[in-house]
């Protein structure tokens, strides 16, 4: 049966493709969402009847568990497929797989992979709705979405908002995701870190590049703080990790010096004492775990949008009208 596809098109496999409109739909539908999770009985029944895949190939907790709550919190029926327990441990092939559970009659895959354009690969070839939930070091849309939802509560605007990502862009999709949805909001987005963790021509995005995390905490509004993604690092990227505290760490004593409070954001997991202190993710500038909460309320608003609900319509899913 064909479905209804109106707000985010068929699919969600990044940001670099979606419109500001596009983008701020999936806010303003996260909003009326939010309240969801904070009701006794957190359930409406808005994918009642909808099946929905959960193909993670990577390890997760946050990405994994939030949208198994949104799904199960918009009453759909959820499956949970990891690596090593399915057949892709004998060989099969991600569209073998693909299609074998779109032969049970899904309506939604949520895939996580290690390979860079894999939820494109498997959106190209299966007809139903398939989201990223990473992939390799390309995108992580929905991240993107619940740093700026986190953004925009805070600050009440993205427009003119001045974000620095600092760390290891060079191995990250979130990296990329913000970047590409910041910008095209009308964001100001910098980036700072080692020389080897930046990607050749970073600049070319439309970001600002500070080889110096003082001269960002100088500039920014806010400071996403990434994970040194060392399970994708085969060579020595920083002499030790020690060192890289030192100089990059976003730590209490540095922001001490910031000319304004600072907003800190990390998408986790964190390596405390590495790229971030611990009195600074626990401190009150934090905003880490607002970021858990949010993921919810996106990946609940991205489920609505792509099963063809409206963004006007979520106040009435919301109250348990359905989409
Ligand atoms: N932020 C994030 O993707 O965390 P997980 O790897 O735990 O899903």
């Amino acid at each position: 049966m064909s479905r209804p596809r109106a707000t985010l098109g068929k699919d969600l496999t990044g940001l670099e493709s979606l419109s500001r409109e596009q983008i701020e739909a999936v806010l303003d539908t996260a909003e009326p969402f939010k309240e969801i999770s904070e009701r006794r009985l957190r359930q409406v029944p808005v994918l009642r009847g909808q099946t929905i895949v959960n193909l993670f190939f990577e390890p997760s907790t946050r990405t994994r568990i939030s949208f198994e709550f949104a799904e199960k919190r918009l009453a759909a029926d959820a499956v949970n497929i990891g690596a090593r327990r399915s057949s892709v441990s004998k060989g099969e092939t991600l569209v073998d797989t693909a299609r074998n559970l779109e032969a049970m009659r899904i309506d939604m895959v949520v895939i996580r992979h290690w390979s860079a354009g894999a939820a494109a690969f498997l959106a190209a070839r299966i007809p139903s709705n398939v989201i990223n939930a990473g992939d390799g070091a390309h995108e992580h849309p929905t991240q993107g979405l619940l740093d700026m939802l986190t953004l925009r509560d805070h600050f009440g605007r993205l427009e003119g908002l001045k974000v620095c990502i600092v760390g290891d862009v060079l191995h990250s999709r979130v990296a990329r995701s913000n970047i590409f949805g910041l910008t095209r909001v009308g964001a100001e987005v910098a980036v700072c870190g080692p020389r080897t963790l930046m990607p050749a021509g970073v600049e070319d995005l439309g970001v600002r590049l500070f080889r110096r995390v003082e001269e960002a905490i100088e500039w920014a509004d806010a400071l996403n703080v990434l994970r040194l993604q060392m399970e994708r690092m085969q060579d020595g990227f920083v002499p030790s990790l020690r060192e890289y505290n030192r100089v990059f760490g976003v730590t209490r004593r540095r922001l001490e010096w910031a000319p304004r409070d600072l907003l800190i954001l990390h998408p986790g997991p964190m390596n405390r004492g590495v790229e971030i202190d611990s009195d600074v993710a626990d401190g009150p500038h934090s905003v880490i775990l607002r970021q858990v909460t949010n993921g919810v309320a996106i990946r609940m608003a991205v489920l609505y949008l792509l099963s063809g609900g409206a963004p006007e319509g979520a106040e009435a899913a919301k109250a348990g009208a359905g989409a």
